[in-house]
């Protein structure tokens, strides 16, 4: 869905960009140069030319200035030896313009791309500190280490079955990843307790997702993901905590990351239970449709095939290979 997206926003700017072109050039060759009054309009609508490469640069980068700039120039050049005028003035001042376009389509575009790989190159970055960060979390309480990633990848999976807009998917991304960073305030004893919490222990684990959102809250661009972070274990019913959250009071992506976050514990081996297959954690699933689960998200999991879920589950399935043996 997201690349079907960008698909469309990039025909759509092609589409502008060629409009641009042909209006700007219709004008160009319909504009006569004489009498006066309308050379004098036919030079200020050449003018317009100027657009298109900055508009290319803004949208493609260097590449696509370079071509847009090509082609005006060619429509350019084409006007000019139909009609190039006889004042040394005029021909001087139309070469100018004709090196103009590619200053301005050429400078910008290799600015544009530089900006680009900057941006992208920091988003990299963040996204390679958090993945840090979840990895030893992950690997301190359940000895995976990619446990969040995967059930990161399961919740976009049920997040693509809502149209989602791309800026909450990408919260709902993070706060998918991010959901146990409060467990950090809890204590190894309780955390690696085995079994048979008091109710005391019980109270300090049940802080984690208020933890986790006091110290995303604070984070410009992590700040709609700590909403998810806060609601990752409300219940449809409002048997959750820690507000005890009801229906949709609770975040959309909190609820599609619950049916996630269960998808995954069940089909993972851990040292209490056998890891099940597709089929019977599909059934856990639906009996708690209503209950744990929002229907509609569960209706979304279920209209996913199998084979999406396994693909994801292999790509992030945890490995020793590349641990040294001691
Ligand atoms: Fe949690």
């Amino acid at each position: 869905m997201e690349a079907e997206r960008y698909v469309n926003g990039r025909k759509t700017r092609i589409a502008l960009l060629i409009f641009t072109v042909v209006i700007v050039t219709l004008f160009h060759f319909l504009v006569p140069t004489t009498p006066h009054t309308y050379h004098k309009l036919h030079i200020v609508l050449r003018k317009l030319y100027f657009l298109p490469p900055v508009m290319a640069a803004a949208w493609f980068g260097l590449r696509g200035a370079a071509l847009t700039t090509a082609v005006i120039s060619m429509a350019f050049i084409a006007h000019a030896l139909v009609d190039w005028p006889g004042n040394y003035m005029e021909q001087a001042n139309q070469l100018g313009e004709l090196a103009g376009f590619w200053v301005v389509g050429l400078v910008p575009g290799w600015l544009f791309d530089r900006r680009r790989a900057l941006m992208e190159s920091l988003a990299r970055a963040n996204e390679e500190t958090l993945l840090a960060l979840v990895s030893a979390l992950d690997m301190r309480e359940k000895n995976t280490r990619l446990h969040s990633q995967r059930v990161r990848e399961y919740t976009l999976l049920l997040a693509d079955r809502f149209g989602i807009a791309e800026g909450e998917r990408r919260a709902i991304a993070l706060g998918a990843l991010l959901h146990d960073v409060g467990k950090i305030a809890v204590s190894d004893r309780v955390l690696l307790k085995p079994a048979g919490l008091t109710e005391d222990e019980w109270r300090e684990m049940r802080r984690h997702p208020w933890e986790g959102y006091r110290l995303l809250r604070r984070i410009g661009f992590l700040r709609e993901a700590a909403e998810i972070v806060y609601a990752h274990h409300e219940h449809f019913d409002g048997t959750g905590y820690p507000r005890g959250l009801i229906g949709e009071e609770i975040p959309l992506g909190a609820r599609l990351f619950m049916v996630a976050d269960v998808f995954d514990a069940l089909t993972s081996e851990r040292p209490y239970h056998k890891a099940m297959g597709y089929e019977q954690a599909a059934c856990v699933i639906r009996e708690k449709g209503g209950s744990h689960f929002d229907p509609a998200v569960v209706n979304a999991f279920e209209a996913i095939p199998p084979e999406k879920w396994e693909k994801v589950r292999k790509r992030f399935a945890d490995v020793n290979g590349d641990a040294p043996v001691l």
